[in-house]
Formats: C-alpha cells, structure tokens, sequence
C-alpha cells in the first residue's frame, strides 16, 4: 500500500566494531581455504559411478550372451558330428553282415571331419586345444582303418580277407570311442549350459539388487548435499531479517558451490551492516540539526517578542497607560511562559535520572486523561470511544510520565481532526506479557515521507505556536524508559493508530 505507513519508534542501531570486522574476515578467509569439491563435480560423479554401473551389467549381459551363443553352436556342432559318426558306423555294420555301404561310410567320416574342420575354431574355444586333437585324431584313425577295409575288400587275394577279421573289432572300438567322446562332450556342454544359466539369473537379480541400491545411494546423497545446506541458507537468511548479523561460518569439509552461497551472505551482511551505519551516522546528524534549529527557533521566537515589547516599553514608557502597560508586561509574561515550557519539554526529552516507579492500573490511567481532556473534545466536536478492559493487571511505572504520552497522543489526534471525528482508546491483554494501549483517530493521517521522522525531536507540521514536536519524542523516550515500545499505522485521509505497548506486573505487589 502506498499511502499506508508503519514505523517501530523503538528503532535498532548497529555499529561494526573491528572485533566483528576481524571474525567476519576469518570466517570468509576460513571458507576460501577449504579444498574444493563442487557440487556440479559431485553429481557428475554420481552420474558417472551409475553409467559405469549399467556399463558393467551391459557388458555381462553381452559376454554371457557370446558365451552362451557359441556353446549353442557347439552342441549343434557336436551334434552333426555325432550323426556323421553314427550313419559312418551303420554303415560299417552293414558291410560286415552284408559286404554294402562302405564307401557310404567313408563319405559319412569325411562329412564328420569336414565338420571338425569348419567349426575347428568354435570348438577348440569350448572343450579346447588337446581334445579337439584328441577327437581329430580318433576319427582319422577311424577313417585310415576303414580305408584299410576297403582296399583290403577290394583285393583279390583271399589271405586279404582274412585280414579283416581283427579290423573289424578296431572299428568297432575306434567307432564306439569316438560316438562316447562326441556324447561325453555334449552332456558336459549341456551341463554347462544350465549352470550358465543359473549363474546368468543370479547374477541379474544381484546386479539389479546393486543398481537399486546404487540409485539410492546417490538419491539420498544428492538430497543431504542440495537440500541441507538450502534449509541452512534459508535459515541464516531468516536469521539476518531478525537483525543477527553474525557472519555465516563454514559447516561443511569442502568449497562447493553452497560455500560461494556463503562467501556472499557473509559480504551481504557486511555491505548491510555498513549501509546501516551509514544510515544512523546521518539520521544522529539530521536529528542534532533539526533538535538545535527546533530550540533556536523555539527561544528566539518569545525571545524576539520580550526584546520588541521591552524596547517599546523602555522608549515610550510615559506615553502608555496604565493598562496598555499592563497588557504589554502580560505579553511579556506569556512569552518567558512559552520559552519555559519549552525549555521544561526540553528538560523531559533528556532527563537522566530515573523517575519513581509505582503500580499503575491502566484503566485508571485512560479515565483520569479522558477526564482531563473533555473540554476540549466538546470544543473539537470529538467522539470518545473508550473500550478498556477494567480487569487488566498493573503496570510498573511513573504515573506522571505514562498520563503525559497519552495526553500527547490523545492531544496529536483531537489536532489531526480539524473538522472533529472519533477518537478511539482500546486496551488488551496481550499474551507476550504486554498490556496493548492503541490510540485511533479518524484524522488526516500521517504521509509516508514524515513517519520516520515523528519521533525526531522539534519535528512538527503544525503552525508556528502551535506544537513544538517534542511530544512524541518524550513520549518515545518515556515508553523505553517504562522498557516498553511505541508504534504507529497511519493511512492518508482515514486516520491513525498509536499504539503503546507496557510489561504488565505478573506478581503485583
Ligand atoms: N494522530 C496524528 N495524526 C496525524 N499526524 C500526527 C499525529 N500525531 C503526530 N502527528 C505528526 O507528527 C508530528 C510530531 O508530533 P509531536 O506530537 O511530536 O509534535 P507536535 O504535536 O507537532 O507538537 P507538540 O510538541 O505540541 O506535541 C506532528 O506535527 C504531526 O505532523
Ligand atoms: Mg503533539
């Protein structure tokens, strides 16, 4: 709102001793020394701990598929090789009981180690070096064996044939051995298979176990490394707008990005605490100003008024009457009666020595002052609205001291109602110890541009003889007196509310 002001009188003013200065420029020398570690680095960390992760369970994932896909093509392998070896030995068996099919047992042998040599690599990677020799060489011997039937059938020599009776019997051993080292090798690889299998399923529930984990992991860290020192960023920012200008100290073991956050709290602080400085070297100055043009102009005025009458006086003294004489020596009374009770609001605005304190009953403070006052709110045409609570307790002070802030803000609203209006005086409980006295009137209210400066001493806005503007600034210095505090809420052309805030007794005596 623009027109609407507000103002603590019980103002605050900070000075930046060198003590302050020193810790300040430690602790933002302790926060720069700190190895740097950023927070931008750490979660590009994380990041990458987790690709590498997923990097890792994809080249297992490939690996095992490799190795599982080249012992599938061994047992499809194998498995023609064994059906080489066995047509190869059907065959075999036939030209024993029917003298046939020789020839078609050879080409099953060269069909097996045709197999054996396109696959020779894939094989050698599964049941290695030394049995693929092994198998190699058994079917050679087997092939070289039946050759030897065969020329052996084809010749025409009958001692031949004879011959072939103990070849027989090898065959069959060659034969057998070589279909037992095809289907021991198979079983092995089947075995193998299913054991990669069970290894392949534990290892994706471990890895995912691992990943879960690890997202976790990093989860939980990003939050305590983002979201912990942002709740302590909000809490030193709540902590500087309650007035605590104690520099922000380092917490963590490492510079991130949180400590520059810091580094500049610590120069905001600094830059506000010096501006503040600023601000209330020249408001003291302004204040002196305004306090000794307030009193010059004050006791010049009846001053200048005492010299003209005096002089007349002195000058033509015979030429006056009797009551002319009298009039002017009046005049001259009132004048030194002016610059008196300026110099006596004067006297209460600096006075240093404690007044007697006694219990006063606030209800019986706001009846005796309306009492006080009621002429002149008949002459100013002004409505009161007492609304005091009668069973308030007591507050600790000066009786004298308490009626005059009120007479001076009673007095302030009849003046700011020239045209008369309603003058409200509400008193409540309030629950921090404090009895509330609001003083409302429905007057011309205060512009923004002068609340600042209403408690200043010889601040006024009304006429020359009419107010001295001291009162609001003995009223201020009374209420701390009485550790108290006074503030005011004024909107332009609706009016404006003081209010008075007094420690009540919790144990009256
Ligand atoms: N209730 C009010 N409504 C509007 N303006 C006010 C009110 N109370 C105070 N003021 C403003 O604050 C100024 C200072 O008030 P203060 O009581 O200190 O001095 P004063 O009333 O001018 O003179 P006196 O010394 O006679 O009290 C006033 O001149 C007036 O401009
Ligand atoms: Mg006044």
């Amino acid at each position: 709102m623009a027109d609407e002001s507000e103002k603590n009188g019980a103002g605050q003013t900070a000075e930046l001793s060198s003590e302050e200065e020193k810790q300040a420029e430690e602790t933002q020398r302790a926060l720069l020394e700190r190895p740097q570690i950023s927070i931008r680095l750490r979660i590009t960390l994380s990041f990458l701990l987790l690709f590498i992760i997923l990097c890792g369970m994809g080249i297992a994932s490939f690996l095992f598929i490799t190795q599982f896909d080249s012992k599938q093509k061994f047992l499809e392998t194998t498995s023609n090789y064994a059906f080489e070896v066995q047509q190869a030995r059907r065959y075999e068996k036939n030209f024993f009981l029917y003298g046939t099919n020789l020839k078609d047992a050879l080409s099953n042998v060269q069909a097996a180690q045709n197999v054996l040599r396109f696959d020779r690599e894939d094989m050698i990677s599964v049941i290695g070096d030394e049995k693929f020799t092994e198998m190699e060489q058994s079917l050679n011997r087997y092939e070289a064996l039946l050759n030897r039937v065969h020329s052996l059938h084809r010749s025409s020599n009958p001692a031949d044939s004879l011959k072939l009776i103990p070849l027989e019997s090898d065959l069959r051993k060659y034969g057998s051995e070589i279909l037992a080292n095809a289907s021991s090798a198979i079983n092995q690889e089947r075995l193998e298979i299913y054991r990669l299998i069970s290894t392949g399923k534990f290892a994706v529930v471990v890895s995912l176990i691992f990943f879960l984990l690890s997202i976790g992991y990093i989860i939980s860290f990003l939050t305590r490394q983002i979201l912990r020192p942002i709740n302590r960023a909000i809490e030193y920012t709540q902590r500087i707008a309650e007035g605590d200008f104690s520099p922000v100290k380092p917490m963590r073991k490492y510079r991130d990005e949180f400590s520059n956050l810091a580094m500049a709290l610590n120069r905001m602080i600094h830059e506000i605490r010096a501006h503040q400085d600023q601000l209330t070297q020249s408001r003291k100055m302004a204040a002196i100003g305004n306090l000794t043009a307030g009193i010059a102009h004050e006791l010049n005025n009846p001053l200048n008024n005492i010299s003209l009458t005096t002089e007349t006086l002195l000058e033509d003294f015979d030429d006056y009457s009797k009551e002319e004489k009298l009039k002017m020596l009046h005049d001259i009374f009132d004048q030194v009666e002016r610059a008196g009770s300026t110099v006596r609001n004067l006297l209460d605005f600096t006075r240093v020595e404690k007044p007697i304190f006694t219990s006063v009953s606030v209800s019986e403070l706001v009846n005796t002052t309306l009492k006080l006052l009621k002429n002149e709110f008949t002459l100013n045409d002004i409505q009161v609205e007492p609304e005091i609570d009668k069973n308030l307790p007591p507050v600790n002070g000066n009786p004298k001291n308490l009626q005059q802030v009120l007479l001076n803000l009673l007095l302030n609203g009849v003046q700011a109602m020239p045209d008369g209006g309603t003058l409200k005086v509400k008193s409540t409980l309030k629950k921090d110890g404090f009895i509330r006295i609001d003083v409302t009137d429905t007057g011309i209210g205060i512009p923004s541009e002068y609340i600042d400066k209403i408690f200043d001493p010889f601040f006024t806005t009304k006429e020359v003889g009419k107010g001295t503007g001291l009162g609001l600034a003995v009223s201020h210095g009374i209420i701390e007196n009485h550790k108290g505090k006074i503030t005011v809420l004024s909107k332009i052309g609706k009016g404006t509310t003081f209010s008075v805030f007094l420690p009540y007794q919790i144990n009256p005596l």
